[in-house]
């Protein structure tokens, strides 16, 4: 598609993501006042907002309108900040710095991170709740058990245990998968799925060869966060490079080394355009997000 297009809409969705989710979120003055400045602090003002990015475009397949995908979309970004803010604690990653600020636990307090995380989460299933956003109550159900299964221990918070008792391990291409798929995918191939399912029902085919494509991106992003963390600097990353060499976390880069994986960081992006080929010119935003994913500079 046409790139400046896709820039003119991303920027878009990223602005109204910024304005929804600032929106939704507890007004700072509200009580607990120290708690809700920080999960606006989490949550505000930096992030590339690739899940809700993912979410609108698949929700346009489907004819959903922008007010529910940027509900959904609010719902999983809400989920990833929430991880975001745990995964930087000492007893995760132990990160001072995330999207060019001091990390939540610095600037405020640990248990006040702890904090913030329960309750993003807890508002991501609110926010998925307490409007309507699927064409039946069947259908949003479903999408509040599936964000569900995707955050917690079957998916992100599951891949986040195996990603800590990695820590210092030698794992086979098969585990490291295995890992990524959950630590990280899970959530990325939910924001897809969630959005194509707040509009009417796509035929079967379609949603399987999204559901293929969004599984793909999903271990790609990680794919490539592995390589920027490896090869970029602190000031683009806005967290702190070189992390995982530091953390002994094994990553893609240790195991197949950098030109290795970033041959095959094309080479799933040349199956993830395959995967919406028979879309045609429908996917064009699907297929121009997983080019960013790879090629994206932070
Ligand atoms: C970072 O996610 C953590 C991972 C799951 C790899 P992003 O790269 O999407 O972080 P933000 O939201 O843009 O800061
Ligand atoms: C993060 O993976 C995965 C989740 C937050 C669920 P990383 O630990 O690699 O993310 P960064 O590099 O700190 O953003
Ligand atoms: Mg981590
Ligand atoms: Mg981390
Ligand atoms: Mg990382």
């Amino acid at each position: 598609m046409n790139m400046s297009n896709f820039q003119t809409w991303m920027q878009s969705v990223q602005q109204r993501m910024e304005s929804a989710l600032a929106d939704l979120l507890p007004d700072a003055a509200l009580a607990p006042d120290r708690l809700h400045a920080a999960m606006r602090y989490a949550v505000l003002g930096g992030g590339k907002r690739v899940r809700p990015l993912l979410v609108h475009a698949a929700g346009e397949l489907a004819g959903a309108s922008p007010q529910r995908l940027d509900r959904i979309g609010c719902a999983v970004e809400l989920i990833h900040a929430y991880s975001l803010v745990h995964d930087d604690l000492p007893c995760m990653d132990d990160d001072v710095l995330r999207r060019g600020k001091p990390t939540v636990h610095v600037e405020y307090d640990e248990a006040t991170a702890l904090l913030v995380g329960d309750a993003l989460q807890t508002l991501a299933f609110q926010v998925l709740a307490d409007a309507p956003l699927a064409d039946s109550h069947a259908t949003q159900l479903s999408m509040v058990t599936l964000l569900a299964q995707a955050s917690g221990s079957r998916g992100m918070a599951g891949g986040q245990a195996i990603d800590l008792a990695a820590v210092g391990q030698q794992l086979s291409r098969a585990e490291l998968e295995f890992m990524h798929i959950h630590k990280t995918g899970a959530l990325i191939r939910a924001s897809v799925l969630l959005g194509a399912q707040a509009g009417t029902p796509l035929p079967t085919a379609e949603i399987e060869q999204l559901d293929h494509y969004a599984k793909l991106i999903g271990l790609l992003f990680q794919v490539v966060d592995d390589i920027l963390d490896a090869e970029a600097d602190t000031a683009t990353l806005g967290k702190t490079a070189g992390k995982d060499a530091d953390n002994d976390k094994p990553t893609y880069v240790s195991l197949l080394g950098l030109g290795e994986a970033k041959q095959l960081a094309e080479d799933m992006l040349a199956e993830a355009r395959e995967t919406l080929a028979p879309m045609g010119g429908r996917s064009a935003r699907l297929e121009a997000l997983a080019d960013y994913i790879v090629h994206r500079a932070f």
